[in-house]
């Protein structure tokens, strides 16, 4: 048997977001899960659309307090969610106070269960108002975004210390908006996306900002941001492995890089390894590994020591702030969490300021243009009954986070 042991104070949880988890929301996504053409699209490839629209989700909007009972009993000591702005301001330059009010009553509920809340503002969802003057093309996005910041912040300032802008706005958003608009898309091309980025960095760095000036000094706080990373593998041609390294380092840096003093942290969000771009793929270094079948993503455990060691050039506390399989049955998690922390471990001896971990994700839930198939839950969700069910891997993560310790054969 071998112990790896993590830092002292090392945080243990896991996340979720508003959409995927809340359910009855009435945002862009909605709108477009109930349009005509996704409806047509999803017919035409054999699908039952009703299996596409989030609907009642896990209800958690309403069962906050059970699920944190549950993530409690697994020992974990952070979670992460975000807020639906789209319930926060319905209306343009309208807030609800008694959306406010619920996330104040969730935020408390998780510290009276000694969890300590990750705040993520933003996670693919708009206002509809917001939506129709354009999203995130609009040049005025940056100033409707922090408006919304600002009510949300000076509401939850005092029991939130870790707060994120935005999701994986720059990769994965930007991309499936913007470029293969298999997400709901106004705008696509090239020259849109680049004009999204820009946006949401102004966005970012304005948030930051007022976040900043909202604590005024007073109190510890501490702003990042989530990136979605790869990690794409070198080949024995020296051009292919040319290409892949820029690849990786536009897709994987391209905020880090530029904005180094307006982020805190950096959140990490890692699943799998990219073979991307294709050319040079014979001579790759990297052999094959076993696939996530719900989501026909390759599994590469390793791969998050090296984004890892990547990112630590930006000297910034890092979180890892999802990591998760999709796993219906179960036969995987266990080994794919522990293969993971391995490696995350391993990036901590070699020097990486990771701060926490947090598995993507509690709840199975709503998993975008893929609809309620895959399902990564520590917890499974009966969607018929909302009954929830702890799996067999969750008491597995949960022996780790009690411990502070990975313990192998
Ligand atoms: C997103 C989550 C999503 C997960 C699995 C990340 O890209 O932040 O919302 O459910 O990956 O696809």
């Amino acid at each position: 048997m071998v112990n790896y042991r993590f830092p002292d104070g090392f945080k243990w949880g896991s996340a979720t977001s508003a959409h995927q988890v809340e359910g009855d929301n009435h945002n862009d996504w909605t709108e477009w899960e109930k349009s005509s053409a996704r409806i047509a699209q999803l017919k035409k490839e054999g699908k039952d659309p009703s299996d596409f629209i989030s609907g009642k989700a896990c209800n958690s909007y309403n069962r906050y307090e059970e699920d944190f009972d549950i993530a409690k009993k697994l020992n974990q000591n952070i979670h992460r969610f975000s807020i639906e702005w789209s319930r926060i301001e319905p209306e343009e330059g309208k807030f609800d106070f008694e959306a406010i009010k619920h996330y104040q009553r969730l935020v408390k509920a998780l510290r009276d269960r000694g969890i300590e809340p990750m705040v993520t503002l933003w996670h693919f969802t708009n206002p509809i108002w917001f939506a129709e003057k354009g999203g995130w093309l609009n040049t005025k996005a940056p100033e409707y975004f922090t408006r919304y910041v600002k009510y949300v912040v000076d509401n939850l300032k005092d029991r939130v210390g870790l707060w994120i802008t935005f999701n994986e706005a720059f990769t994965v958003y930007a991309g499936y908006t913007k470029l293969s608009a298999i997400w709901p898309s106004r705008g696509r091309g090239v020259l849109n996306f680049l004009r999204m980025r820009r946006n949401i960095t102004r966005a970012h760095i304005l948030a930051y900002r007022e976040i900043k000036k909202v604590y005024s000094m007073s109190h510890n706080v501490m702003v990042g941001i989530t990136e979605n990373n790869v990690y794409v593998p070198d080949t024995k041609n020296f051009w292919a492995t040319w290409l892949r390294r820029l690849y990786r380092k536009l897709r994987n840096f391209y905020f880090f890089d530029r904005n180094t003093p307006h982020y805190d942290f950096i959140g990490l969000n890692y699943y799998h390894i990219s073979r991307k771009p294709f050319f040079g793929e014979k001579g790759e270094l990297v052999q094959r590994h076993e696939f996530m079948k719900e989501m026909n993503w390759e599994i590469y455990p390793e791969g998050i020591y090296h984004v890892l060691k990547d990112l630590s050039k930006f000297k910034k506390p890092i979180f890892i702030t999802e990591n998760g399989i999709a796993d219906r049955t179960d036969q995987l998690r266990e080994k794919f969490i522990k293969g993971h922390l391995y490696w995350v471990w391993k990036a901590i001896q070699d020097g990486v300021d990771v701060r926490g971990y947090l598995y993507w994700s509690l709840l199975d839930n709503f998993e975008w243009a893929h609809g309620f198939g895959p399902r990564f839950g520590l917890v499974e969700i009966n969607y018929a009954t909302l009954e929830r069910k702890i799996r067999p891997s969750a008491y597995e993560y949960a022996k780790i986070c009690l411990t502070n310790q990975l313990e192998t054969d």
